[in-house]
């Protein structure tokens, strides 16, 4: 490892290096079309170990397990309700998560877990990351490439920003597309979904696709006061400054984030594009964070679609 991290090109000779730096229980920075995660191998105790010490982050916080495919994830995980299988088959390849049962006999570490009885797994569909995935023969863990509580990276340099010297390969894929985290939903044994995180993939309009009476309920954001999904009950997405949101106008000691006609420093849309909003939204915080004001402002972000994961990023970034 040591101080310096090296970025690497993302093209096969790079992929070739990182699968082979993970297979020796390295750590390596991947791009996902969410965004940037801090990948080791997820069947290895001290691999995992030293992704949490890299972030910084509480052991009692599970990890996303990425897999190349549904059979793969079968191995780790119970898809014993239609839903879970219904959500696997549509939403994956893509940013989507779900919390299901943990297989008895599944080759993760404990510490990917955090001990609960259930396991996050996702497929991704970048294509870096499926041709890593698809060099090894093992799952990958992997969270978001940041120190915990700060700003998600979705491009190398924010990786670099906040990891530099933690971590022993960056793979450099460019800017993430999608530019918010995946959704997360828990699938319960009597099939209720529980939203844990909002994401790009809309969980509430899917669900009235599949279900056009009311004999099965909706999907349900998670409220529960036990830590089930502790990045969504602490703090996080931190730029270190105090965030406004809502705002129409920046006060004069304020970097403004503007969205449509609500100007600023940085438009996240001019043209009021949600899409691109997200895609855009970890880049602004790191703008801001960076520059010269002591505080941020945020305009107002409609709560509509991918929206719904904006703002509740932001609600902890300004928390
Ligand atoms: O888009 C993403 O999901 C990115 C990319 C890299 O895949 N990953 C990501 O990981 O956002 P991370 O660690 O930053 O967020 C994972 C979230 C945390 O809030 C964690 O508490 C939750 O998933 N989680 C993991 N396992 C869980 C489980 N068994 N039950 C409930 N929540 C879980
Ligand atoms: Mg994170």
């Amino acid at each position: 490892m040591g101080n310096t991290t090296e970025t690497i090109l993302a093209d096969a000779d790079g992929i070739a290096r990182a699968a082979e730096i993970l297979r020796g229980g390295g750590l390596v920075a991947v791009p996902t079309e969410t965004v940037y995660g801090l990948a080791a191998r997820a069947d290895s105790a001290e691999a995992v170990a030293r992704i949490y010490a890299a972030k910084g982050r509480p052991d009692f916080n599970p990890l996303i397990v990425h897999v190349r495919d549904i059979e793969q994830a079968e191995g780790i995980a119970k898809f014993d309700t239609v839903d879970a299988r219904l959500l696997a088959d549509f939403g994956w390849p893509g940013p989507l998560t779900l919390v299901l049962p943990l297989q008895p006999d599944a080759q993760i570490t404990a510490a990917v877990t955090a001990g609960l009885s259930t396991v996050a797994l996702r497929v991704p569909k970048h294509p870096v990351m499926r041709q890593l995935l698809s060099l090894i023969d093992f799952p990958l863990a992997a969270p978001s490439a940041n120190r915990s509580g700060f700003i998600s990276p979705t491009h190398p340099g924010h990786v670099l920003e906040s990891l530099a010297g933690r971590l022993d390969l960056i793979l450099d894929g460019g800017t993430c597309a999608r530019g918010v985290e995946s959704t997360i939903v828990a699938v319960r044994p009597d099939r209720q979904w529980v939203e844990l995180r909002p994401g790009p993939f809309d969980l509430q309009n899917q669900h009235d696709v599949w279900y056009d009476d009311t004999s099965k309920p909706r999907p349900i954001p998670y409220t529960g006061s036990t830590i089930e999904a502790p990045g969504q009950l602490e703090s996080h997405y931190s730029p270190g400054k105090p965030v406004r949101l809502n705002a129409r106008a920046p006060e004069f000691d304020e970097f403004m984030i503007g969205f449509a006609e609500i100007g600023g420093q940085y438009n996240l849309s001019e043209a009021a594009d949600i899409n691109l909003a997200a895609a855009r939204i970890y880049e602004a915080l790191h703008l801001a964070a960076q520059s010269d004001k002591p505080r941020i402002a945020v305009a107002p972000i409609p709560e509509k679609g991918i929206g719904r994961a904006i703002n509740d990023r932001l609600k902890r970034a300004a928390a």
